[in-house]
Protein backbone atom coordinates (compact mmCIF):
# COMPACT_ATOMS: atom_id res chain seq x y z
CA UNK A 1 0.00 0.00 0.00
CA UNK A 2 1.49 3.63 -0.58
CA UNK A 3 2.68 5.39 1.82
CA UNK A 4 3.81 8.79 1.58
CA UNK A 5 4.83 8.92 5.18
CA UNK A 6 4.36 12.46 6.13
CA UNK A 7 3.12 13.24 9.23
CA UNK A 8 -0.34 15.15 8.99
CA UNK A 9 0.31 17.34 12.34
CA UNK A 10 1.71 20.54 12.09
CA UNK A 11 4.99 21.48 12.89
CA UNK A 12 5.38 22.36 16.71
CA UNK A 13 8.33 24.10 19.08
CA UNK A 14 7.63 20.29 21.31
CA UNK A 15 9.43 17.33 20.13
CA UNK A 16 6.48 14.87 18.94
CA UNK A 17 8.51 12.55 21.69
CA UNK A 18 7.96 14.59 24.55
CA UNK A 19 4.17 14.59 25.08
CA UNK A 20 1.97 13.12 22.43
CA UNK A 21 1.77 9.84 20.58
CA UNK A 22 3.00 9.82 17.13
CA UNK A 23 0.37 9.89 14.20
CA UNK A 24 -0.91 7.87 11.52
CA UNK A 25 1.33 8.46 8.42
CA UNK A 26 -1.45 9.90 5.64
CA UNK A 27 -1.39 8.32 2.69
CA UNK A 28 -0.83 10.03 -0.72
CA UNK A 29 -3.31 9.00 -3.68
CA UNK A 30 -1.77 7.32 -6.83
CA UNK A 31 -3.44 8.70 -9.89
CA UNK A 32 -3.56 6.46 -12.73
CA UNK A 33 -4.88 8.27 -16.20
CA UNK A 34 -6.44 5.57 -18.53
CA UNK A 35 -6.38 8.12 -22.15
CA UNK A 36 -5.83 7.70 -25.75
CA UNK A 37 -7.64 9.77 -28.68
CA UNK A 38 -9.65 7.48 -30.00
CA UNK A 39 -13.20 5.63 -28.74
CA UNK A 40 -13.75 2.16 -28.25
CA UNK A 41 -9.43 1.79 -27.53
CA UNK A 42 -10.57 0.30 -23.90
CA UNK A 43 -10.44 3.04 -21.46
CA UNK A 44 -13.18 2.33 -19.64
CA UNK A 45 -12.33 -1.42 -20.11
CA UNK A 46 -9.02 -1.28 -19.01
CA UNK A 47 -9.90 1.25 -15.97
CA UNK A 48 -12.57 -0.34 -14.11
CA UNK A 49 -10.72 -3.55 -14.49
CA UNK A 50 -7.59 -2.10 -12.84
CA UNK A 51 -10.13 -0.37 -10.52
CA UNK A 52 -11.67 -4.00 -9.28
CA UNK A 53 -8.23 -5.58 -8.63
CA UNK A 54 -6.97 -2.81 -6.87
CA UNK A 55 -9.74 -2.79 -4.78
CA UNK A 56 -9.77 -6.79 -3.86
CA UNK A 57 -5.87 -5.77 -3.10
CA UNK A 58 -7.31 -3.78 -0.12
CA UNK A 59 -7.08 -0.42 -1.66
CA UNK A 60 -8.78 2.53 -1.09
CA UNK A 61 -9.74 3.32 -5.01
CA UNK A 62 -11.76 6.28 -6.60
CA UNK A 63 -12.53 6.08 -10.02
CA UNK A 64 -13.36 8.43 -12.41
CA UNK A 65 -15.55 9.16 -14.82
CA UNK A 66 -15.18 12.18 -17.15
CA UNK A 67 -16.60 11.39 -20.18
CA UNK A 68 -20.01 12.54 -20.72
CA UNK A 69 -21.28 9.08 -22.34
CA UNK A 70 -21.02 7.70 -18.51
CA UNK A 71 -20.09 4.10 -19.58
CA UNK A 72 -17.97 3.33 -16.75
CA UNK A 73 -20.72 5.28 -14.73
CA UNK A 74 -23.47 2.74 -15.15
CA UNK A 75 -21.27 -0.22 -14.99
CA UNK A 76 -20.56 1.34 -11.55
CA UNK A 77 -24.28 1.36 -11.44
CA UNK A 78 -24.81 -2.25 -12.32
CA UNK A 79 -21.92 -3.55 -9.35
CA UNK A 80 -23.62 -5.74 -7.21
CA UNK A 81 -24.52 -4.70 -3.43
CA UNK A 82 -21.61 -7.69 -2.14
CA UNK A 83 -19.00 -6.51 -4.37
CA UNK A 84 -15.92 -4.63 -2.26
CA UNK A 85 -17.07 -1.00 -3.09
CA UNK A 86 -15.02 1.65 -4.88
CA UNK A 87 -15.77 5.33 -5.08
CA UNK A 88 -17.33 6.85 -8.05
CA UNK A 89 -16.69 10.51 -9.05
CA UNK A 90 -18.99 11.57 -11.99
CA UNK A 91 -17.89 14.60 -14.28
CA UNK A 92 -16.92 15.61 -17.94
CA UNK A 93 -13.61 17.02 -19.29
CA UNK A 94 -14.35 20.35 -17.97
CA UNK A 95 -14.33 19.18 -14.40
CA UNK A 96 -10.98 18.39 -14.09
CA UNK A 97 -9.68 20.80 -12.15
CA UNK A 98 -12.47 20.68 -9.39
CA UNK A 99 -12.20 16.45 -9.82
CA UNK A 100 -8.31 17.22 -8.87
CA UNK A 101 -9.52 19.12 -5.84
CA UNK A 102 -12.58 17.29 -4.66
CA UNK A 103 -10.85 14.25 -4.18
CA UNK A 104 -7.36 15.54 -3.10
CA UNK A 105 -9.86 16.61 -0.04
CA UNK A 106 -10.61 12.89 0.64
CA UNK A 107 -8.72 11.24 3.26
CA UNK A 108 -7.25 7.75 2.94
CA UNK A 109 -7.36 7.35 -1.12
CA UNK A 110 -4.90 5.09 -2.12
CA UNK A 111 -5.78 5.16 -6.07
CA UNK A 112 -7.58 7.06 -8.06
CA UNK A 113 -8.16 6.14 -11.46
CA UNK A 114 -9.19 8.55 -14.71
CA UNK A 115 -11.30 7.49 -17.11
CA UNK A 116 -11.47 9.90 -19.92
CA UNK A 117 -13.44 10.58 -23.40
CA UNK A 118 -12.16 10.23 -26.77
CA UNK A 119 -10.91 13.35 -28.47
CA UNK A 120 -8.96 15.17 -25.92
CA UNK A 121 -7.97 17.62 -28.10
CA UNK A 122 -11.38 19.39 -27.71
CA UNK A 123 -9.54 19.87 -23.71
CA UNK A 124 -6.25 21.30 -23.91
CA UNK A 125 -6.05 22.83 -20.42
CA UNK A 126 -7.82 19.63 -18.70
CA UNK A 127 -5.65 17.20 -20.25
CA UNK A 128 -2.55 19.09 -19.67
CA UNK A 129 -3.94 19.25 -15.83
CA UNK A 130 -4.66 15.75 -15.84
CA UNK A 131 -1.05 14.72 -17.05
CA UNK A 132 0.39 16.47 -15.47
CA UNK A 133 -1.57 15.65 -11.52
CA UNK A 134 -0.89 11.95 -12.70
CA UNK A 135 2.07 9.59 -11.42
CA UNK A 136 1.31 7.38 -14.88
CA UNK A 137 -0.63 7.26 -18.10
CA UNK A 138 -2.25 3.90 -19.69
CA UNK A 139 -2.61 4.18 -23.32
CA UNK A 140 -4.66 1.88 -24.40
CA UNK A 141 -4.66 0.88 -28.51
CA UNK A 142 -6.11 -2.03 -30.35
CA UNK A 143 -3.68 -2.69 -33.09
CA UNK A 144 -5.70 -1.37 -36.01
CA UNK A 145 -3.52 1.11 -38.28
CA UNK A 146 -5.61 4.20 -37.64
CA UNK A 147 -5.84 4.05 -33.51
CA UNK A 148 -1.84 3.17 -33.42
CA UNK A 149 -1.42 6.43 -35.49
CA UNK A 150 -3.39 8.44 -32.89
CA UNK A 151 -1.63 7.13 -29.92
CA UNK A 152 1.61 7.59 -30.95
CA UNK A 153 0.97 10.91 -31.52
CA UNK A 154 -0.55 11.14 -28.13
CA UNK A 155 2.73 9.73 -26.45
CA UNK A 156 4.62 12.47 -28.50
CA UNK A 157 3.14 14.67 -26.36
CA UNK A 158 3.24 12.43 -23.25
CA UNK A 159 6.89 12.45 -23.89
CA UNK A 160 7.72 16.01 -24.35
CA UNK A 161 5.22 16.43 -20.71
CA UNK A 162 7.96 13.92 -19.37
CA UNK A 163 4.74 12.16 -18.16
CA UNK A 164 5.55 8.85 -16.43
CA UNK A 165 3.68 6.64 -20.10
CA UNK A 166 3.21 3.15 -21.62
CA UNK A 167 1.10 1.66 -24.03
CA UNK A 168 -1.52 -1.03 -23.99
CA UNK A 169 -2.42 -2.97 -26.46
CA UNK A 170 -5.82 -4.26 -26.38
CA UNK A 171 -8.39 -6.53 -28.34
CA UNK A 172 -5.27 -8.12 -29.70
CA UNK A 173 -5.44 -11.06 -31.91
CA UNK A 174 -2.63 -12.33 -31.91
CA UNK A 175 -2.23 -14.34 -35.15
CA UNK A 176 -2.95 -11.96 -37.03
CA UNK A 177 0.17 -10.49 -38.96
CA UNK A 178 -1.30 -6.39 -37.59
CA UNK A 179 -0.37 -7.90 -34.48
CA UNK A 180 3.54 -7.73 -34.45
CA UNK A 181 3.31 -4.54 -36.66
CA UNK A 182 1.33 -2.72 -33.98
CA UNK A 183 4.18 -4.02 -31.35
CA UNK A 184 7.11 -2.95 -33.46
CA UNK A 185 5.94 0.38 -33.94
CA UNK A 186 4.52 0.80 -30.36
CA UNK A 187 7.83 -0.20 -29.13
CA UNK A 188 9.56 2.06 -31.32
CA UNK A 189 7.51 5.15 -30.32
CA UNK A 190 7.35 4.25 -26.07
CA UNK A 191 6.84 2.23 -23.41
CA UNK A 192 4.36 -0.93 -24.05
CA UNK A 193 3.08 -2.62 -21.24
CA UNK A 194 5.07 -6.79 -22.01
CA UNK A 195 1.85 -7.84 -21.79
CA UNK A 196 -1.28 -7.35 -24.03
CA UNK A 197 -5.20 -8.15 -23.80
CA UNK A 198 -6.32 -10.39 -25.93
CA UNK A 199 -9.94 -9.98 -27.74
CA UNK A 200 -12.41 -11.67 -25.11
CA UNK A 201 -16.12 -12.00 -24.16
CA UNK A 202 -15.34 -11.81 -20.60
CA UNK A 203 -14.58 -8.37 -20.90
CA UNK A 204 -18.03 -7.66 -22.71
CA UNK A 205 -19.20 -9.35 -20.21
CA UNK A 206 -17.75 -6.91 -16.93
CA UNK A 207 -19.58 -4.15 -18.55
CA UNK A 208 -23.19 -6.38 -18.45
CA UNK A 209 -23.11 -7.27 -14.03
CA UNK A 210 -20.48 -4.29 -12.91
CA UNK A 211 -17.90 -6.65 -12.29
CA UNK A 212 -14.03 -7.40 -13.27
CA UNK A 213 -12.67 -10.10 -14.87
CA UNK A 214 -11.19 -11.19 -11.93
CA UNK A 215 -14.48 -11.76 -9.93
CA UNK A 216 -15.88 -13.77 -12.64
CA UNK A 217 -15.84 -17.45 -12.33
CA UNK A 218 -13.28 -18.66 -15.03
CA UNK A 219 -11.98 -15.82 -16.82
CA UNK A 220 -9.35 -15.84 -19.63
CA UNK A 221 -9.20 -12.28 -19.75
CA UNK A 222 -8.09 -12.36 -16.25
CA UNK A 223 -4.96 -13.94 -17.27
CA UNK A 224 -3.88 -10.91 -19.24
CA UNK A 225 -5.15 -8.37 -16.95
CA UNK A 226 -3.58 -9.89 -13.89
CA UNK A 227 -0.58 -9.26 -15.58
CA UNK A 228 -1.46 -5.82 -16.84
CA UNK A 229 -2.28 -5.09 -12.80
CA UNK A 230 1.17 -6.27 -12.40
CA UNK A 231 2.65 -3.74 -14.35
CA UNK A 232 0.33 -1.15 -13.27
CA UNK A 233 1.10 -1.78 -9.91
CA UNK A 234 5.25 -1.70 -10.75
CA UNK A 235 4.84 1.65 -12.71
CA UNK A 236 2.99 3.33 -9.74
CA UNK A 237 5.41 1.81 -6.94
CA UNK A 238 2.10 0.19 -5.39
CA UNK A 239 3.87 -3.47 -5.09
CA UNK A 240 2.72 -3.85 -2.02
CA UNK A 241 -0.79 -4.23 -2.96
CA UNK A 242 -1.51 -7.97 -3.99
CA UNK A 243 -3.25 -9.54 -7.47
N1 LIG B 1 -10.06 -6.95 -24.85
C1 LIG B 1 -11.32 -6.84 -25.24
N2 LIG B 1 -11.97 -7.92 -25.77
C2 LIG B 1 -13.24 -7.83 -26.17
N3 LIG B 1 -14.00 -6.72 -26.10
C3 LIG B 1 -13.41 -5.61 -25.59
C4 LIG B 1 -12.06 -5.60 -25.14
N4 LIG B 1 -11.78 -4.36 -24.67
C5 LIG B 1 -12.89 -3.62 -24.82
N5 LIG B 1 -13.87 -4.37 -25.38
C6 LIG B 1 -15.23 -3.95 -25.75
O1 LIG B 1 -15.10 -2.93 -26.73
C7 LIG B 1 -16.05 -1.89 -26.50
C8 LIG B 1 -15.32 -0.56 -26.30
O2 LIG B 1 -14.52 -0.68 -25.15
P1 LIG B 1 -14.40 0.52 -24.12
O3 LIG B 1 -13.62 0.03 -22.96
O4 LIG B 1 -15.75 1.09 -23.84
O5 LIG B 1 -13.54 1.54 -24.97
P2 LIG B 1 -13.33 3.11 -24.79
O6 LIG B 1 -13.63 3.46 -23.38
O7 LIG B 1 -11.91 3.37 -25.17
O8 LIG B 1 -14.29 3.76 -25.75
C9 LIG B 1 -16.87 -2.32 -25.29
O9 LIG B 1 -18.04 -2.95 -25.76
C10 LIG B 1 -15.97 -3.33 -24.59
O10 LIG B 1 -16.70 -4.30 -23.89
MG1 LIG C 1 -14.95 4.84 -22.57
Amino acid sequence: MAKAGVLTRSRSTKSIAEDEPPTEPHRTAKWLLVASGKGGSGKTSTSLNLAVYAVHAGLKVVVVDLDRQGSLTRWYERRPPAAPPLILWEGTMSDAKRAIAEIGALEDVDLVIVDTPPGLDDHPDSTRLLVEKSDFVLVPTTQGTTDIDSVVEWMGFLRRERANSAFLLNKVQRTHTRYSKAKARLNGAGLLCPVDVRQLDDIESTHDHGVGVCELRKSRAAEDLGCVWDFVKQQLALEGAAR
